[in-house]
Order: structure tokens, then sequence, then C-alpha cells
């Protein structure tokens, strides 16, 4: 089969290097060889360090698209409009298989490129979308195709979960960790697709469509990111026998669907917490499976060109699923239920006056929103100075929580807006 490659960076070039290293392997597990005819860039001048001898350049990658030549593309460029979207209509208007590790694109714009796909004829895959190298498409759409999911969840992004790492090691607060992360090349240097978790946000929303037959909705995913946790928020999370991850969630109940991507408190005992540095992590629930989890890295030129190669060899070999596992004119649209209706338990942190009675005006209220505690601390005293005090919640819904801390805000002897980060039940 003889494909286009659009975008020639860091995930380009690495699927180039799996097809040049492993032709022959693959070429056994597709039936057929596998050869780069074309590619596109900006600036043809570049070393990229793998040869790209006898291939056409693009500079316009829609171009390719016509090129007779070219059975498939590849579009390794990115971004949720312009070229690549550009292209990957065009390459699917023609009937030409698209694979792409483009979650933006496919988060928004997901259900509308699905349609073109089955409309001609045309897979399109993207399994390096989510969670990079880790094969979590494919095992949610068809491993796990006897289920139906209650939930899946996970670490989506390797930056975020390098930083809260770093930060439990370390001690340190999230700005000095964020720029030792971006000298060390795990974050960009514009870094708040991730760090605000939009990036977490996208693959969630792929995720969503997979688990539940849902078309994309990644408008209607609640979305937090971690620049508000502070090396307190560590200390305390420990002390409580937790760590802090920052997790995508989706769940289904009767109600409808949530979709939310915030920091959460996730027991040390569990399989989530123990996912460390740049790693993701999938945990998926069917009924009939149980709990599925799945770890690897979510980056990377290896691990991301490993995804895009896996399905290059399922379209060249005829293995075609519908994009998100069913047919489009199956998805059928599920009311989501805002973060406010969420029933959990909660930490919370206030930073208040060491005074007499402010530990009770504080219970009072959340007694006056039938908040129960679960447990709370003050650490040390400091008579008329600032200090912190913590406390977790039993289950109560969240806009009973927020109405608390709005008022607790109030006080003349809160210092500081109230904190608060939900506890996951794993
Ligand atoms: N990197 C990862 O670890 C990773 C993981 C999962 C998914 N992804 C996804 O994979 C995609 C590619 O990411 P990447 O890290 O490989 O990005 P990258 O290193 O920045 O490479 C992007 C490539 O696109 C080319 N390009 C940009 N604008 C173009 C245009 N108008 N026409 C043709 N080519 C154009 C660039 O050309 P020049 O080189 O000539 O400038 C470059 O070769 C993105 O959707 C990303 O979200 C990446």
């Amino acid at each position: 089969m003889k494909i286009g490659v659009a975008g020639i960076g860091t995930v380009g070039v690495g699927v180039i290097k799996i097809l040049q290293s492993h032709a022959e392997l693959l070429k056994d597990r597709c039936g057929q060889e596998l050869e780069v005819v074309a590619v596109s860039g900006r600036d043809q001048t570049k070393d990229r360090g793998v040869s790209l001898d006898g291939m056409t350049w693009y500079t316009n990658a829609v171009d390719m698209v016509s090129d007779p030549n070219v059975e498939m593309i590849l579009e390794l460029i990115g971004g949720s409009e312009g070229v690549a979207k550009d292209l990957c209509v065009a390459a699917l208007k023609a009937g030409k298989p698209v694979v792409t590790a483009n979650k933006a694109l496919i988060a928004v714009h997901g259900t509308e490129l699905a349609t073109l796909a089955e409309k001609n004829d045309a897979p399109l895959n993207y399994e390096a979308a989510v969670a990079g190298g880790i094969p979590i498409v494919k095992a949610m759409r068809e491993g796990l195709s006897g289920n139906a999911i209650s939930r899946v969840y996970g670490i989506l992004n390797g930056t975020c979960n390098y930083i809260l790492t770093e930060m439990e090691e370390t001690g340190g607060d999230f700005d000095a960790i964020l720029s030792d992360a971006q000298a060390l090349g795990y974050a960009e240097a514009d870094p708040s697709f991730d760090v605000d978790g939009v990036d977490a946000a996208h693959k969630l929303a792929i995720l969503t469509s997979i688990a539940f037959g849902t078309p994309v909705d990644f408008d209607n995913v609640y979305i937090e990111g971690i620049r508000e946790v502070s090396a307190l928020d560590i200390a305390f999370a420990k002390e409580f026998g937790y760590r802090i991850r920052l997790l995508g969630v989706a769940r289904k109940n009767n109600g409808g669907i949530e979709q939310r991507v915030h920091p959460c408190m996730v027991r040390k005992d569990t399989a989530i917490a123990n996912v460390s540095g740049v790693f993701n992590a999938v945990v998926a629930e069917g009924d009939f499976v149980d709990s599925t989890v799945y770890e690897g890295r979510g980056a990377g030129e290896g691990p991301t060109a490993s995804a895009v190669v896996a399905d290059i060899v399922d379209v060249a070999a005829g293995r075609i699923s519908p994009t998100f596992g069913i047919p489009v004119g199956r998805l059928k649209a599920i009311p989501t239920m805002p973060v406010e209706s969420h029933v959990g338990c909660y930490y919370v942190r206030l930073t208040v006056l060491d005074l007499p009675g402010v530990i009770a005006d504080i219970s009072a209220t959340f007694r006056d929103e039938e908040i129960s505690i679960e447990s709370l601390l003050q650490h040390g005293r400091a008579p008329e100075e600032e200090v912190s005090v913590v406390l977790t919640t039993h289950e109560v819904k969240e806009d009973a929580l927020l109405r608390a801390l709005s008022k607790i805000e109030k006080f003349d002897h809160s210092l500081a807006k109230p904190r608060m980060i939900r506890i996951a039940k794993l």
C-alpha cells in the first residue's frame, strides 16, 4: 500500500522510521508492502533525520490526495482546523483511507469526519490520538465490544502527570516544576493545552463516544486544569493517604453522562495513583469484564508512531471498524449531566485567621448545607495568624458544597478563596 505522510515532525518521522526498519515484519502482518511515496511539510530543506529519497514532496498537503500514486493518507500535522481538517475531508471524499494522531481534530470534528468516512467507504483510524502508544481505542472499540461500559477514566496527559508526580516527590510548587518540565522537553513552551486540561478533554471526548455510542461532544466536557494545585494540597493529600492526579472521567448513569477533566485525590493503593511521570493509564469498566487497566507511554516519537503504524496495518490488512465502533447513524446523543450535580466526596482547604470560633462557624455552614464532614485538621496553632484548615467530606452533591464554600469565603476570618479537590471513588 502506497502512503502519503502529511506532517513529518515528531510523529511523522517516527512512523517513517518504523515503516523502514520493520518493512518485512509489517509485510507479514498486513499481507502487503507498506511504502511511503509522498510527504508534506512546510520546510523542504529541513534535515528530518530520515531519508525521504524517492518520495514526492508536497508543499500543499491537500494536493497529495489527488496523487493517483497515494492510496492512504497519514495526517500528522495537528490542529482541529486548517490544513489538517481540509486534508482529511478531501481524502475521505476521495475514498482514501485516513490515519491520524490528531485528538483535537477528532474531538471537535469526529462525527462529521466519521460520516464522511462511512459515506465514502473510507476508513478513518486515530489510535494515536488517545493515550499515544496505549492501544485503548482498539481495546474499547473491539476488545470490550461484548460489554456495556459504565465508566472509563484515566490519566490522559503525560505532561500533567509528570508535573504532579514531581511536585509530590520534590515538594516543589507548580510554576517551578513546570519550568523544569519545559527545560526537559516534557512541556511545550506554551503549556496551556496540557496544564489547563484541554488536551486530556479532547481524548476524553473521544473515549466517551466509543464507550457510550454517542456523537463526540467535546463542548460538553467540564475542564479544570492543574495550575491551582499547590504544594500544600499535595502535602495534605499525602497525609490523608491520597495522591493528586489529573483524571478524565466519563460515566453513564440513569441521569445521562458525565464528562469531566479535573484534578482528583486518588487513594495511594489504586492502580491509577501508581502511574507516575509521563505515563498515561486508562481504566475501562464493563458489565461482564469488570475493571480493565491499560498503561503505557502516552506521547513521544516511538509510542505515538507505534499506534499510527498499528492503524496503517489494520487498513492494509482490511480490518476496518466503524470510526466510533458503531455506524454513525446509530450514535445517540445522551444528555450531559452538569458537574454541579456530581455526587462525591471532597477535599477542602480553607485559609483562615486562627481565631476562637472559626472552626465552629465552618462546621455550622457545612451543617446548614447538610454536608457531613469525614475528617478535619488544622496544622499547628498561630493565634490571630493565617492557618490552613483542611477537611474531607462524606458524599455530597457538588452544588451544596459550592454554596457552603461561597458562604465561608465571605467570612471576615477567611483569607483566601477556599480550595476544593474532588476525591475519586475508584
Ligand atoms: N508528539 C507526540 O508525542 C504526539 C502524541 C500523540 C499525538 N500527537 C499528535 O500528532 C500530530 C503531530 O504532532 P507532532 O508532535 O509530530 O508535531 P510536530 O513535531 O510539530 O510536527 C508537525 C509537522 O507538521 C508539519 N506542518 C505544519 N503545518 C503544515 C502545513 N500547513 N502543511 C504541511 N505540513 C505542515 C510541520 O512541518 P515542518 O516540519 O516543515 O515545520 C511538521 O513536520 C498532532 O496532531 C499531535 O497532537 C503527537
